[in-house]
């Protein structure tokens, strides 16, 4: 597969205004709370930063990598740990923040792993939820922006590692195979 195109799809202003409606949201709901705020390593990173900035509750924060066992670009339902949680979840409140939601796989591996370390609560803020493929049901308690379907990189997605350090969120036009 390769990248002949990119399309703006959420450019940095749409992104950076919706982030800054989730984290009114967040402040809402958790207002008085001890909330940790768990990032999805890697392409939550830069939608985490972002988000935590308007949190106003003084949220511990913690991070979480897993590895999926599928083609580069769909999640089977083989989910592990490389990077566990660090911070004690038990009696908290834990949001759990992705950059997109899927197949559903990854956050149904995260959620039953978390749910387990005895959280008071756990809810799932993703800044896509891309329903095409979902094959788990899985609840976005926040979510920034519904997506039918297109493969897109960008604020922290990739394509091999690559295109995640820009500022907007793209669909990336593909080459069709052999040409
Ligand atoms: C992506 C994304 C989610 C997951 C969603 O991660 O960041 O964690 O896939 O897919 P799912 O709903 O089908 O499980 P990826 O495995 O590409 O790793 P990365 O975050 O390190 O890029």
């Amino acid at each position: 597969m390769k990248i002949n195109d990119l399309k703006v799809v959420y450019d940095a202003q749409a992104i950076a205004a919706r982030v800054a409606e989730m984290g009114q949201e967040i402040n809402r709901l958790y207002a008085g709370e001890e909330l940790v705020v768990v990032c999805v390593l890697k392409g939550a990173f830069m939608f985490f930063a972002d988000l935590v900035r308007h949190l106003d509750m003084r949220p511990e924060l913690d991070f979480v990598r897993v590895a999926s066992y599928g083609s580069s670009t769909s999640t089977c339902g083989t989910v592990s740990f490389t990077k566990d949680v660090e911070v004690p979840l038990q009696g908290k409140h834990v949001l759990l923040v992705e950059d997109i939601v899927d197949t559903g796989h990854t956050v149904d591996f995260l959620f039953r792993q978390l749910a387990a370390r005895g959280a008071k609560s756990l809810r799932l803020a993703a800044l896509v939820d891309k329903q095409e493929r979902r094959a788990v049901p899985v609840r976005v308690d926040f979510a920034g922006f519904a997506l039918p379907g297109g493969f897109i990189v960008g604020y922290g997605l990739d394509y091999a590692e690559r295109y995640r350090e820009l500022p907007g969120i793209y669909e990336a036009v593909i080459e069709p195979e052999g040409a």
